[in-house]
């Protein structure tokens, strides 16, 4: 979703900002603009376009913007107006003096607007943005940071601002609520990012900006202060992050390369979390104690995060025994869930960012639940709110299709499982043994998928002309399906599904003729023979089968038209086996097709808005 970009300090603005939206293009948008302040003309200069950033760098070069030290710059990615010029990012109020990009929704736009249009304010764009600039502009009286902060106390919703006035050349102000923003902090320069990885090439010296406060930098110095304008003492964080974590080095995609990534995630993960036969889930924050007497488990999370939570729910009810439930976070607070002090929420996210796992996770507190998070980003809000953190350090994820983030979050469910399953001893240790074996052979046999993903490119290009798929698994495999659907559609526009196979029957069949193809996750498990019933009703009508089997599997091969073969593994970790090929499979397909694998069309890596 939207990205900003800030600076002020000694240095060139533009360059700088152009590089840190660059940085930002894995979000998601589809508009972009920066604004400088040119102080020895004494004036504000806005370049603007739609479409891709080359496309804003190459309207800087025909009318460069001088050498500006100050400005902020914008991703859009459109909620209010379509993505053209007026509505990119920076906005001015009407007096060309107040600049400001923002990340967000301002929920109460329109009461702001229609006050201000009664005073005479002109709006120009249709954006919730544009009025923000009008309100600090119709406070101005030439005090901008008492302007400002008239103004944020009015606007409800979430943002992240950036804020510049044409009259105080060295002043960037930023302040958010909800919305992610850090400030970076340099020798006599500052940075305002929607990341940490946006201005990692800058400095490694951070301020977590928290919700309701706001910063006055200048290149000689910072204030941090509440909106109302408290001082508060800003903590300066040094972040760890291997630069190269954020390039491609030598993949296509980074898509491709966050795929072979995946068996050093496991790995260390594995390392780090189990000891002999012993799960340590450092992080937490609840005592062994505290996690005897939870009497349930619920999951919130979107996307492919709900996906690793619904094989979550798997994990936990077989190995620990506890009832679990798992909510889209969009839903969860509009069911009026119950929760008590026994009730353990789980919120799953990458990004931490996610403005309805957010919202879930302040319901789940409100109700007086306990909140652990699952998380991938370090220091991100949801780390910030929740209780405790199992962060999954899978390190940076950058094309827009999650895969290593979902196979580590389905890692740390089997960490979770294993930890209250030793508690409350649903399962035997030997089995627990069996499980903790299989999970430290894993990195082991994704390294095999990986060498055999030619095999896997071959059916994928052979495939790539069906115009819909359809996505069948069972059991704890039933996620896996609905998992490998959105990977396929997200990434390559095909129209897939993903269906419990029992359900086949009760309408998607309709869907089934020599036009339409099928995946089944099939590997050996308790339900393998109602799995092969299913594609014998497929292939009755037609359907093309693409079947994830495991190795040996010769009979297989009388069912499917393809078959993509795993090693074997314990019938519970199948989900962490069938995972990769059908990731590698979506991947195949998109390139066929010339799709824009790593920022797909309408779509944005964290969706900070709801
Ligand atoms: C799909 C995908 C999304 C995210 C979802 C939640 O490939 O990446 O469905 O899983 O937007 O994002 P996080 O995990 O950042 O909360």
């Amino acid at each position: 979703m939207c990205g900003i970009i800030g600076y002020v300090g000694q240095r060139q603005a533009a360059p700088i900002l152009l590089n840190g939206l660059r940085k930002l293009e894995y979000r998601g948008y589809d508009s972009s603009g920066i604004g400088v302040i040119d102080s020895k003309r004494g004036s504000i200069i806005v370049r603007k376009m739609p479409g891709k950033i080359a496309k804003l760098a190459a309207l800087i070069e025909r009318q460069p913007v001088g050498a500006a030290r100050i400005g902020i710059s914008h991703t859009r990615w459109a909620t209010h107006g379509v993505p053209n010029k007026v509505n990119a990012h920076p906005h001015w109020d009407q007096s060309k003096k107040i600049l400001v990009v923002h990340n967000g929704i301002i929920e109460n736009y329109e009461s702001i607007k229609k006050f201000l249009q009664s005073e005479g304010v002109r709006f120009i764009s249709e954006t919730d943005t544009e009025v923000v600039a009008q309100l600090i502009g119709f406070y101005y009286r030439g005090d901008f940071v008492s302007a400002v902060q008239k103004a944020l106390v009015r606007l409800q919703g979430t943002f992240a601002l950036g804020i510049l006035c044409q009259d105080a050349t060295e002043t960037l102000i930023t302040a958010r609520i909800g919305s992610p923003l850090i400030i970076g902090v340099g020798e006599g320069e500052y940075f305002i990012a929607s990341d940490v990885p946006a201005i990692l090439e800058e400095t490694r010296h951070i301020i977590y900006l928290k919700d309701g406060e706001m910063a006055v930098m200048k290149p000689d110095g910072i204030e941090v202060m509440t909106f109302k304008g408290k001082p508060l003492a800003p903590k300066v964080d040094t972040v760890k992050f291997n630069v190269d974590a954020v390039k491609k080095q030598g993949f296509p995609h980074y898509m491709l390369k966050e795929i072979h990534e995946q068996p050093s995630v496991l790995e260390t993960m594995i390392k780090s979390r189990i000891k002999g036969n012993r799960v340590e889930l450092e992080g937490v924050s609840l005592t062994d104690h505290q996690l005897k007497k939870l009497r349930n488990i619920v999951i919130v999370a979107c996307g492919t995060a709900y996906h690793a939570g619904m094989i979550g729910r798997y994990l936990i009810e077989r190995v620990a025994g506890l009832p679990v439930s798992v909510d889209a976070a969009s839903e969860f607070r509009y069911r009026d869930p119950i929760l008590n002090s026994q009730t353990l929420v789980v919120a799953i996210s990458q990004s931490g960012e996610t403005a309805d796992t957010l919202a879930a996770v302040r319901e789940a507190h409100k109700k007086g639940a306990r909140v652990i998070s699952i998380c991938n980003v370090v220091g991100s809000s949801l780390a910030r709110e929740s209780d405790g953190v199992l962060y999954t350090h899978a390190g940076p994820e950058i094309g827009v299709a999650s895969t290593k983030a979902y196979v580590a979050q389905i890692t740390m469910l089997y960490f979770l499982a294993l930890k209250l399953g030793s508690f409350t001893g649903k399962v035997p240790l030997a089995e627990r043994k069996r499980i903790i074996s299989a999970l430290k052979h894993m990195p082991r046999l994704y390294e095999d998928i990986l060498r055999h993903k030619t095999a896997i490119a071959k059916i994928a290009k052979k495939n790539s002309h069906f115009g819909c798929f359809l996505f069948l698994g069972r059991n704890i495999n039933y996620p896996s399906a609905l998992e490998g659907a959105l990977k396929l559609k997200e990434i390559s526009y095909i129209p897939a599904e993903g269906y419990a196979a029992g359900e086949m029957k009760h309408g998607p069949i309709a869907l089934i003729d020599e036009y339409r193809a099928v995946v089944c996750m099939a590997p050996q498990s308790e339900t393998y023979d109602k799995m092969i019933s299913n594609m014998q009703e497929i292939r009755a009508r037609k359907g093309k089968i693409i079947a994830i089997a495991t190795e040996g599997d010769l009979s297989i091969r009388k069912h499917a038209h393809h078959v993509i073969y795993v090693p074997k593994t314990h019938h519970l970790l199948t989900p962490l086996a069938v995972a990769l090929p059908f990731q590698l499979f979506a991947y195949y397909v998109a390139v066929q097709l010339g799709c824009d694998v790593d920022q797909p069309r309408n779509l944005a890596k964290s969706v900070t808005v709801e």
